[in-house]
């Protein structure tokens, strides 16, 4: 008998800043809207010459280092993102000769903002059912590279970066203690990248009107939120019989302030018990999760045994939550 859990994590983050008062140059708005409405003050930004795969790379070499496995060893990489290098090959492909981890087979998957907590659980599964001895799951975003720098409905809010986690066998009662996924498609309108698959595939015309960049409606999105957040992370507990008060961390995925505060009410979490670096970083879509759980791990704000619990919402729409013993 095991169970499956995280034995190594890592995440980068591109190094150049965008503050809010160097958005305030490019679309009409403030710093002082900015985070009154969002907690966010500022976001990291890759450069033009780097991808989605090349920062997923750069934490999945941390995280397989902080867990000491030959790169040869690794049996599956599983990329979240919505900001996949192309169509195909897959991000997971790219990360998987970057790291020259010969025997692994490699995919993306698609969940937007949820897609960390979507791979992990597959990952997961891969592992319990014997198929697969081990898993890196990356969460990786280049969303600089998707926002319409126009837009100032969306380009306050999203930020690069990249986290990833080694999954393996550990002993039983720790790890991965229960997940729970949900999806609801007649939503997924009020965010999304309409153009440049097979439904509006480039043109001038597709370009023009900036239909290769997210488009978001809002205050959908954001209601959809609160009401997900608290109920997917309560769904991901019963199944984990553990109770809210034996809750010793929340891992929310990084949006708004204003979403995480009330998912913090409305599960009777005090927001001492919750992480936030969305100020520093603003939305990393897939990415979001496993930098906050990295961040929090190395200030040692979870020590072992702490009982976690991680939770996403996102385009899809999607959401999902995984509740883990450290
Ligand atoms: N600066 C100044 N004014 C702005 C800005 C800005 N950056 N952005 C919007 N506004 C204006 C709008 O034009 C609008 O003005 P109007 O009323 O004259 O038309 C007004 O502010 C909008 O006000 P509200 O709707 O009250 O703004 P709200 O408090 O809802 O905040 C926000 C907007 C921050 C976008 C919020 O709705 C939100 O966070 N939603 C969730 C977004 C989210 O989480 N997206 C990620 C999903 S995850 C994924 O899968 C990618």
């Amino acid at each position: 008998k095991f169970a499956v859990g995280i034995t190594g994590i890592g995440s980068y983050l591109p190094e150049k800043i965008v503050t809010n008062s160097d958005i305030e140059k490019m679309v009409e708005t403030s710093d002082e809207w900015i985070v009154a409405r969002t907690g966010i003050k500022q976001r990291r930004v890759v450069d033009e010459s780097t991808a989605t795969s090349d920062v997923a790379t750069k934490a999945a070499e941390k995280a397989i280092k902080d867990a000491g496995i030959d790169a040869e060893k690794i049996d599956l990489i599983i990329v979240a993102t919505a900001t996949a290098d192309m169509a195909f090959p897959s991000t997971a492909c790219i990360v998987q000769r970057n790291i020259a981890a010969i025997n692994a087979a490699a995919f993306d998957i698609s969940a937007a903002c949820t897609g960390f907590v979507y791979a992990l659980t597959m990952g997961e599964q891969f592992i319990k059912t014997g198929f697969y001895k081990n898993a890196l799951i990356i969460g990786a975003e280049a969303m600089s590279k998707v926002v319409d720098w126009q837009d100032r409905n969306t380009c306050i809010l999203f930020g690069d970066g990249a986290g990833a986690v080694m999954l393996e066998r550990t002993e039983e009662g720790m790890g991965i203690l229960a997940s729970y996924l949900g999806a609801n498609g007649e939503g997924g309108d009020c965010l999304t990248i309409p153009a440049g698959g097979s439904r509006l595939p480039a043109t001038y015309e597709t370009i023009e009107s900036r239909l290769h960049c997210i488009k978001m409606d809002g205050s959908e999105v954001f209601k959809f939120a609160v009401r997900v957040m608290a109920s997917a992370a309560l769904k991901a507990l019963e199944k984990s019989n553990l109770s809210l008060e034996e809750i010793d961390f929340l891992i929310p995925h990084q949006a708004n302030i204003r979403i995480i505060e009330a998912a913090a009410k409305r599960l009777k979490l005090p927001m001492e018990k919750v992480y936030v670096n969305l100020d520093q970083y603003g939305n990393m879509s897939a990415a979001s999760v496993p930098v906050a759980l990295d961040e929090a791990v190395k200030k040692g704000l979870i020590k072992k045994g702490d009982n976690v619990v991680m939770v996403a919402f996102g385009g899809g729409l999607t959401w999902g939550s995984t509740v883990l013993k450290w």
